[in-house]
């Protein structure tokens, strides 16, 4: 099973930005951490992170074919980007949605979420357990969907 893992704008400060709401793990600590859950869970794990709206679109795009699901923190695009939704909805992979922190205890504008529209589960305010959780939901909804096709 390969998932790609795509981190929006501000996730590389990861270490660095509002500690008291993200804590101290750097990117690289987050990446290396999740490459090791996805090996325990027998996952191909991608990991892609960019500031860019158009790069994070090409980055999905290029998931199709190749991919069999995406984990996606989109950072503030979750907030804005019909542009990656769009993507989300163009590859038609399963795709969890993951935020570090707790979007809907926060600020009005962090309840919107266009990426969740393209996404069968979220995790949110879980740290980086959040994204341990979503590659285990997409196992377990791929795993069913093969099920029911064989059925
Ligand atoms: C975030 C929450 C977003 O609202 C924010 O813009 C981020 C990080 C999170 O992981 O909690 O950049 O996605």
């Amino acid at each position: 099973m390969k998932f790609l893992i795509v981190n929006g704008p501000n996730l590389n400060m990861l270490g660095i930005r509002e500690p008291q709401l993200y804590g101290t793990l750097t990117y690289d600590e987050l990446v290396q951490y999740l490459a090791q859950q996805a090996a325990r869970l027998g996952v191909q794990a991608e990991f892609f992170q960019s500031n860019s709206e158009g790069e994070l679109v090409t980055a999905i795009q290029k998931a199709y074919g190749r991919m069999d699901g995406i984990i996606i923190n989109g950072g503030a695009y979750t907030h804005t980007s019909i542009a990656i939704l769009d993507a989300l909805k163009a590859v038609a992979l399963p795709a969890a949605e993951v935020h570090l922190t707790d979007v809907d205890s926060r600020e009005e504008f962090r309840r919107i979420s266009y990426l969740g529209m393209a996404c069968c589960c979220r995790f949110s305010g879980e740290g980086k357990q959040g994204y341990v959780h979503a590659m285990e939901k997409l196992l377990e909804i791929i795993g069913n969907n093969n099920t029911n096709s064989i059925n």
